[in-house]
Order: C-alpha cells, then sequence, then structure tokens
C-alpha cells in the first residue's frame, strides 16, 4: 500500500453494494478522492467482503434483486456491529428506508443523489463511527483505571487492617511486659465479649469492633504502678483509688491513635455499673454504652472464672448465681439473660 492509499485509508473505508453499475460508478467516482472505496455488485459479494475485510461505512442500495436491503442491513449489523450503514433509496422504497433506520443504519439518501448531500452524509456517518469507537476506547481507559483503583483501595485496606492489628498487639505485648495476667485475660475477654455480641445478634462489623475494643479495654493499666497490679490480697483505699485511673489513663493513650477512637468508650465505661454506682463517671443504666456493658459482663466472668492473687476460682454455677444476683445492680440483665441461657457456654 503507498502512501496515498494508506491516507486514504485513515480518511475511513467504504463499501458500496448497489447491483447498478452506473450507481456505483457515480459512487465511487464523488468519493474516490477522500476515501478508499470498494464496490459489490450485490448483497453476497458485499457480505464477503465484510466478512474478509473491515469497513467504516457500507452505502447499501435498498432494492436489489435476491437479498433485500433490510435483511442485508441486518446480516451486515450481525457480521459488524460498529460499520455505519447508509441505504440508497428510490422514492418509491422511501418508507421501507425509514424503517431501516430502525434496524441500525445511521440515514439514508434519495436516488439521484446531489453530490455534496452524499459527501455530507457520508462524512456524518464516518464522524459517528469514529465518535463510538473514540467513546469505546474511553469506557476501555475508564475501566481499566476502576480496576487500578479498586486494587490500591484492597491493599490500602489490607494495610490499614495489618497497621491496626499491629497496634493492638503492641499495646498488650507493652502491658504484657508490666502485668501478663491482664494480657492474657484481655484475650480472653475478648472472646467472652465477641461470643455474648454474636448471642445479642449484633452485626458482623460491630462484632468486629468490639472484638479489638475489649481487647485493649484495661490498656490503661501500662500506667498503674506495677506493685498495684501485681500485689497479691485485697488493694487499700488508696490503692484502689489509683487503681479506678485505669479507664481515662487508656483514653489518654489511645486518643492518639485515630483508628482505635471506636474502642474510646468500652476503655473508659467497662467500669461503670448498671445502677450508676460504678467509676468513671457514675453513668446509669443504657446511658452506658451497650459495648461497655458487655465488656463489663465478659469482664467479671473471666475475673471470677481464672484464679486471682486475691480469690479462688469459682465453679460455673457459682459464676452463674453471681450474674443473676446482681443483674439490674451491677450488670444490664439484657446481657446476663443472654449468657445464662442455655446455649451459651461461659467455659
Ligand atoms: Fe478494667
Amino acid at each position: 500500500m503507498n502512501l496515498i492509499q494508506e491516507s486514504l485509508r485513515d480518511n475511513g473505508r467504504i463499501l458500496v453494494i448497489d447491483d447498478d453499475i452506473s450507481a456505483r460508478e457515480s459512487l465511487r467516482m464523488v468519493l474516490k478522492d477522500r476515501y478508499e472505496v470498494v464496490l459489490a455488485s450485490d448483497a453476497q459479494q458485499g457480505l464477503a467482503y465484510l466478512q474478509e475485510e473491515s469497513f467504516d461505512l457500507v452505502i447499501l442500495d435498498i432494492k436489489m434483486p435476491g437479498m433485500d436491503g433490510i435483511t442485508t442491513l441486518k446480516e451486515i449489523k450481525k457480521l459488524s456491529p460498529e460499520t455505519e450503514v447508509m441505504l440508497l433509496t428510490a422514492y418509491a422504497s422511501l418508507e421501507t428506508a425509514r424503517d431501516a433506520v430502525r434496524y441500525g443504519a445511521f440515514d439514508y439518501l434519495m436516488k439521484p443523489f446531489d453530490k455534496d448531500d452524499l459527501l455530507n452524509t457520508v462524512r456524518k456517518g464516518l464522524e459517528k463511527k469514529f465518535q463510538s469507537h473514540t467513546s469505546k476506547v474511553e469506557q476501555e481507559h475508564l475501566r481499566i483505571r476502576a480496576s487500578l483503583l479498586e486494587e490500591q483501595i484492597a491493599r490500602a485496606k489490607s494495610d490499614l487492617i495489618a497497621a491496626f492489628e499491629g497496634t493492638i498487639n503492641a499495646l498488650l505485648l507493652a502491658i504484657d511486659a508490666k502485668d501478663s495476667y491482664t494480657n492474657a485475660h484481655s484475650r480472653r475477654v475478648s472472646e467472652l465479649t465477641c461470643a455474648i455480641a454474636r448471642s445479642l445478634g449484633l452485626g458482623s462489623s460491630v462484632i468486629e469492633g468490639l472484638k479489638h475494643a475489649s481487647l485493649i479495654h484495661d490498656i490503661g493499666k501500662i500506667g498503674i504502678d506495677e506493685r498495684i497490679l501485681r500485689k497479691q490480697g485485697s488493694l487499700s483505699i488508696e490503692e484502689y483509688e489509683i487503681m479506678k485511673k485505669h479507664p481515662e489513663i487508656g483514653v489518654t493513650i489511645v486518643s492518639a491513635v485515630p483508628f482505635l477512637e471506636e474502642a474510646i468508650p468500652v476503655i473508659l465505661h467497662h467500669h461503670e455499673r448498671y445502677d450508676g454506682r460504678g467509676y468513671p463517671r457514675g453513668l446509669k443504666g443504657k446511658d452506658i454504652p451497650l459495648s461497655a456493658r458487655i465488656v463489663a459482663v465478659a469482664d467479671a466472668i473471666d475475673a471470677m472464672l481464672r484464679s486471682r492473687p486475691y480469690r479462688g476460682n469459682l465453679p460455673e454455677e457459682l459464676i452463674k448465681k453471681e450474674l443473676m444476683d446482681n443483674a439490674g445492680t451491677q450488670f444490664d440483665p439484657l446481657v446476663v439473660e443472654v449468657v445464662l441461657s442455655e446455649k451459651f457456654s461461659i467455659i
């Protein structure tokens, strides 16, 4: 292919299908200077060309012996949906030509045609073809861009989760270095909290948040003197007052980490009592966040289950009785009811 042919190809490739040789030739004469033109004398030959090569535009005579224009149009659209089709029609077939637009022809031209009308209509068809091609390319670019963004978001999300869990583990290790009981206790409280939350029918994202919050509910103990934390036997009044500061110390610690903010209600309020006699705020009943009311019960169960320096293990029946006796005073009665149900195992 020489340079002239190449530039013709760039402007558009046109297939003319018309049984009338004089019509074919006059079309070729008008179009040949601007476009690459291929001539076919009937529908079969035209369709055969379309199977072999690609064309931007087909100029199709609507009334030909053999296959009629509408059937040919449908076949062209099946073979090459992106190729634009313009119909040539005599006055007698005008209605048919108008119908053909419904089957995908972009326009029609009456015979005998005016040279400028033909060139204008052909240009319109080619512009439509190239625009639709451009918009398909743009759509493909957008699709690729969207899938790249989705990948980036998924990666950022998994990095964030890793950072989140890494931070929680670091905090737990910090407390473990000071008081290994608190670390192990926190992990068990977290398991119990999740089990209670599931029994209450809470959603999975709420449960996931509770899992992390309960893991670090006692993080403020980092700021409590080790001699008080590890003391064998009961605490003095002064020591107990110091111990009671751990919820607020915990809030100070996690406030520095934006993605741990959701854990603050649990950290601050897990020692509130349902009757309002707890600490640090003395909140009452439903004023205490549900998350903290759940962790308070889980915290108490684990404290009773495990041997403490100042208290031996309590059998499960005694633990249940203790929960029952304190439902509505120390604990949220609804949370206790869930724990006492037959389906729930606290061990
Ligand atoms: Fe605590």
